[in-house]
């Protein structure tokens, strides 16, 4: 069941007796009615249709434009990296603004396109899709677009797709002017829709969503407005995907939420993030175990004892400190102090000492004096990070952040953005260091961008190196010596 739904669409797909109701033969139901559209149309055309889809954003997003990409190929899309193709999706992002700058500045682009090839079908989903201005902004100056759909409802694609498809038909027949842009934003939903097609990007390693959603409400950040509320899989829908992903000759798996450590609190049986790890453990074929985000107020010592004693679960822990004063993270709503998150990273340095830390800092923020700044500066300086994403702060309307009165000059912030990222990379290149001579286990993914001698692969702490082989190393864990450290990776020789 969905909440608040609020349809806007047109309902052009006539809904008949056949129709299952129950998801997802529904939207299977659907694919095959694409499909014949699509099969029709590229018999006039005389050649495969193709199918685009850009993400923009996270990894959530990017796993599901997997999805979307699933259900394209089923309808029988051939699916390419260009955008001059019959359909377009962009799987957008707004945490920050510039993420929706570049949406916009993008659409300029396919407007021409489409220009060519005036059948082109043109969607937008995803998180910006589900600020109310920018949908209306849509409507009124970009017409172009056949449909926008958000993050709550990309399971029903196939279904959505029908729609303009159907109308795109219904208006050549009939010779009538436009079809209607389809839109179906809904507000939330508790609805986790399983066992849909997925197009996957590499063969070895997949993204896993083990929840959606996030309950946090730090002051700056609109995910939770347009990811909805928190609500977690169930571990054995989990693990039964993780199986048939093994089966599928997958090695690794990332495991997706946007606090992972709060996983399962809200099931009718409640589990864990730790046990959920130990589960995912016990799948056979499966050599590695990341996941992505864990939120320093909910990191347990049950999970460092279970990360510590791992063979699988990779040296890599991302735990974002967003700012180092007590008092902005108070105003940042994150729960925890200054104090207590240093005692955090040291507990982690102590108990896995070859643990990679990584983070995310915002510069910035609301009220963020010189004296703020320098806290910040003294815990990179004092946690050591691996590695630091440092982002400036951006307004993001209707969360708490935005209405704040103090927002800090331009000027001053990009100030500080330099010296914060100066000091992030000296240090992470120090630490990078660390394993400089070792030989350890790399996870191949692909050969080299610029060398094609050369294949890059993955440390289990996350760090890359390049290493003379070919492209039938490509998803092989090998022992590589370390020899070179290049700043922000390595140089090395299979052992
Ligand atoms: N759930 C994850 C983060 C998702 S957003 C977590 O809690 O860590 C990824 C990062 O974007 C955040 O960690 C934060 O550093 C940054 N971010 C979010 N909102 C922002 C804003 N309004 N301005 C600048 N950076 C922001
Ligand atoms: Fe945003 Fe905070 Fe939720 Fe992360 S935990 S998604 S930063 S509200
Ligand atoms: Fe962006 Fe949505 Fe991810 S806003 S960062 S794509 S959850």
């Amino acid at each position: 069941m969905n909440l608040n739904k609020d349809f806007s669409g047109t309902d052009l797909a006539q809904q008949t007796l056949e129709t299952p109701l129950e998801e997802p033969a529904r939207q299977y139901y659907f694919m095959t009615k694409c499909r014949e559209i699509v099969k029709e149309r590229s018999l006039e055309a005389g050649r495969e249709l193709t199918a685009n889809v850009t993400t923009f954003g996270c990894q959530m997003n990017a796993k599901d434009s997997e999805k979307l990409r699933g259900i394209l190929r089923e309808i029988g899309f051939s699916i390419t990296d260009s955008e001059e193709a019959d359909l377009v999706l962009y799987n957008t992002c707004t945490v920050r603004e510039n993420a929706n700058l570049k949406v916009y500045g993008h659409l300029g682009y396919l407007s021409n396109l489409k220009k060519k090839n005036p059948r082109m079908i043109i969607a937008l989903c995803g998180c910006m899709m589900q600020e109310p201005d920018v949908v209306a902004k849509l409507q009124k100056s970009y017409r172009f677009v056949n449909l926008i759909f958000g993050t709550h409802n990309i399971f029903k694609f196939a279904e959505l797709l029908y729609q303009v498809l159907e109308g795109q038909r219904i208006e050549e027949q009939m010779l009538l002017p436009k079809p209607p842009m389809i839109v179906d934003i809904w507000k939330d939903t508790d609805q986790v829709v399983e066992d849909l097609p997925a197009d996957r990007t590499y063969s070895f390693k997949s993204g896993v969503n083990i929840m959606y959603g996030c309950n946090n409400f730090c002051t700056y950040c609109i995910v939770p407005y347009v990811r909805g509320r928190e609500r977690s899989r169930r571990p054995e829908d989990i693990i039964r995907e993780i199986e048939q992903l093994s089966q599928d000759g997958v090695i690794e798996v990332m495991l997706l939420g946007q606090n992972v450590n709060s996983y399962g609190k809200t099931l009718d049986e409640p589990v864990s993030f730790a046990h959920l790890l130990e589960m995912v453990e016990q799948v056979p074929g499966i050599r590695r175990i990341r996941f992505m985000t864990s939120h320093p107020k909910d990191l347990s010592d049950e999970l460092i004892e279970v990360m510590k004693h791992s063979q699988k679960v990779c040296r890599h822990l991302h735990l974002p400190l967003q700012s180092g004063s007590s008092r902005i993270l108070k105003r940042m709503n994150r729960r925890y102090t200054k104090e207590q998150y240093l005692d955090l990273a040291a507990k982690l340095r102590r108990e896995i000492p070859d643990l990679s830390l990584t983070t995310d800092i915002i510069v910035g923020f609301p009220g963020e004096t010189e004296e703020d700044f320098q806290e910040t500066l003294d815990v990179v300086r004092q946690v050591r990070y691996d590695s630091a994403f440092t982002f400036i702060y951006s307004k993001r309307t209707g969360t708490p952040a935005a209405a704040m009165e103090d927002q800090v000059p331009e000027d001053i912030v990009k100030d500080r953005f330099q010296r914060l990222l100066a000091l992030v990379q000296e240090i992470s290149q120090e630490m990078s260091r660390r394993v400089e001579g070792q030989t350890l286990p790399v996870l191949v993914e692909s050969l080299n961008d610029h060398d094609p001698s050369l294949v890059t692969g993955r440390l289990s702490n996350n760090l890359l190196v390049h290493f003379p082989g070919n492209e039938k190393l490509i998803g092989q864990m090998v022992d590589v010596h370390l020899t070179t450290c290049k700043g922000f990776y390595y140089l090395g020789e299979m052992a």
